[in-house]
């Protein structure tokens, strides 16, 4: 059963006199990846401070699995780990160390720090000073500390920075498995949109401190069908130049992307276009649908331009 584990309630948060949150309002539920996006300065951070209880604000309230952060602080924290920013961890000391530390602040088991050893992967480091650890490992380390108080929610400020591709690789199925198989909710901001179309379930963009698009991922990169069948699709042949030509005489509107031909038709015509194209000597190399992409959705909330 899904249930609201982060709730936001028309939070507003000003910086001196200038308003950084404006107005923002919105959930996610236990088992899912929520992905939080916006240009640079549009107060991600802020809201995951603000979620952290790291910073006060001034309007609404914030509620985590129930408990308001105004009311009843302390409960609400016990549900919540995160990492803003950089994270704290003791180069000198171990990987295990550094959770054994934490572990004893929040009173937590030995039995506790094994499993989330296991859970994040680091069984055969754990042992080894953190200092040697690279930034995949140290990422997974500082995933681990959020983890130690078995939290509800799960704060992660842009924890793809600088890893390689199989380091986000991993830590993307960690997440889905915290959040899949454990129920945990995550709530992740990024920049890397290809990133979060693999691993978010649902994306919510801000900017300037507003809330402007919440969404979930399957309805966005969806095939948008258009009415009767008929969609994009996108074709690359031997020669697109003559192939352009060729259609435009047959009557279609198409669009030339630089290395594919795009042409709006219903299903029920693809035999058609491919037979025009093959009987004046062109062969077709592929034929696909287009599929809508959180770039373009991005690009298309933020006023930015979608490069043609
Ligand atoms: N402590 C502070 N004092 C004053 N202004 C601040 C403070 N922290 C953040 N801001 C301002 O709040 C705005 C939002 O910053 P924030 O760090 O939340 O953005 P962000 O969405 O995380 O951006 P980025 O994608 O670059 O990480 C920015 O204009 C920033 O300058
Ligand atoms: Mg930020």
């Amino acid at each position: 059963m899904e249930k609201v584990v982060l709730e936001i309630k028309n939070v507003s948060k000003s910086f001196g006199r200038t308003k950084i949150i404006d107005n923002l309002t919105f959930s996610v539920n236990s088992g899912e990846i929520f992905g939080f996006l916006g240009p640079n300065g549009a107060g991600k951070t802020t809201t995951m401070k603000m979620v952290l209880g790291l910073i006060p604000f001034s309007d609404g309230d914030i509620c985590i699995n129930g408990y308001s952060i105004k009311k009843d602080f302390e409960k609400a924290m016990q549900n919540v780990g995160g990492i803003v920013e950089n994270p704290d961890l003791y180069e000198y000391m171990t990987g295990y160390e550094n959770l054994k530390l934490v572990a004893r602040i929040y009173k937590v088991d030995k039995k506790r720090i094994d499993e989330i050893v296991d859970i994040v992967g680091l069984k055969e480091k754990i042992k080894l000073k953190v200092k040697k650890y690279s930034l995949g490992m140290k990422q997974r380390m500082s995933v681990a500390l959020a983890l130690i108080r078995n939290p509800k929610l799960l704060v992660l400020d842009e924890p793809t920075n600088g890893l390689d591709p199989v380091a986000i690789h991993e830590l993307r199925d960690l997440l889905k498995d915290l959040a899949h198989n454990r129920g945990v909710c995550v709530f992740v901001s990024s920049h890397l949109l290809s990133e979060v179309e693999l691993m978010c379930d649902r994306v919510g963009i801000l900017d300037k401190g507003r809330l402007i698009k919440i969404e979930g991922l399957k309805n966005i990169t969806e095939i948008k069908d258009k009415n009767d069948n008929e969609a994009i699709y996108k074709i690359i042949t031997s020669d697109n130049k003559k192939a352009k030509d060729i259609l435009v005489n047959n009557g279609y509107e198409v669009n030339d992307k630089k290395e594919a031909l795009e042409v709006s038709i219903k299903k029920d015509k693809i035999d058609l276009l491919i037979n025009i194209m093959l009987s004046n000597g062109i062969t077709v190399y592929e034929f696909s649908i287009k599929k809508a992409t959180l770039e373009e959705e991005y690009l298309n909330v933020t006023g930015g331009k979608i490069n043609e």
